[in-house]
């Protein structure tokens, strides 16, 4: 499923409305593999025949999508686990350096930050400058549980983010759909599928 519907994503002729039909469904398909590692707990229930037990999920999850076309990612977070909370980070590269430039930051109140598991959310991981830095904020701000999920990624940033971080004692992982085979001179993922934020929001 997850081929069939990036290829829609990846062809040309693929207009917004059906990009973000087809965003919308890889989605749920990304939260579930990323949701597989959450932490649980044991709890008793009793069914309308028996006593047993089931599980429930123990950690406090935050998303944070990365503005803009991180918010094409939520729908399969939101819809599987009602239960998540969403800080938003707005970051646009500049065109010339490819340096992330933060516009916009929201995160929610947060009690106890051990309990927190924090999926930076964003289809795109390109020289993964704008990924990493999220993950260095998020570190900065305490949290200590962090995963990544995005649609595509290309080596130069998986590298850079497996360099950046590789002295941390706790691991990132990085959920992707497709490892793409390089960035071309302007920054852009090959093959990939464009700029993500403009399909997504019909800009171009
Ligand atoms: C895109 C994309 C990622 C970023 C990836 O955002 O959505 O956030 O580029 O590139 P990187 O790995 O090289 O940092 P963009 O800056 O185009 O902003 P937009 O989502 O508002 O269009
Ligand atoms: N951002 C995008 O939207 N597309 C790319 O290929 C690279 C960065």
């Amino acid at each position: 499923m997850v081929e069939h519907y990036l290829s829609i994503l990846r062809d040309k002729e693929t207009d917004h409305i059906n990009f973000k039909f087809c965003l919308d469904k890889v989605s749920y398909l990304i939260a579930s593999e990323v949701f597989s590692s959450l932490s649980v707990k044991r709890i008793n229930i009793e069914t309308p025949i028996k006593k047993t037990k089931g599980f429930q999920i123990n950690d406090d999850v935050i998303l944070l999508p990365i503005l803009r076309a991180g918010l094409g990612l939520l729908t399969g977070f939101m819809e599987l686990f009602p239960k998540v909370r969403t800080g938003h980070i707005g970051l646009y590269r500049n065109e010339e350096t490819l340096e992330p430039i933060k516009y916009y930051y929201r995160f929610p109140a947060i009690k106890d930050k051990r309990k927190v598991f924090i999926i930076i959310v964003d289809p795109m991981l390109a020289t993964g400058g704008s990924t990493a830095y999220t993950i260095k904020q998020m570190l900065e701000n305490g949290y200590r549980k962090i995963a990544v999920a995005s649609l595509l990624a290309a080596p130069e940033g998986i590298n850079h983010i497996n360099k950046q971080f590789k002295s941390l004692e706790q691991q990132i992982t990085i959920y992707t759909c497709s490892l793409d085979e390089k960035l071309n001179e302007l920054g852009y993922i090959v093959p990939g599928l464009g700029d993500a934020g403009d399909r997504l929001f019909g800009t171009i």
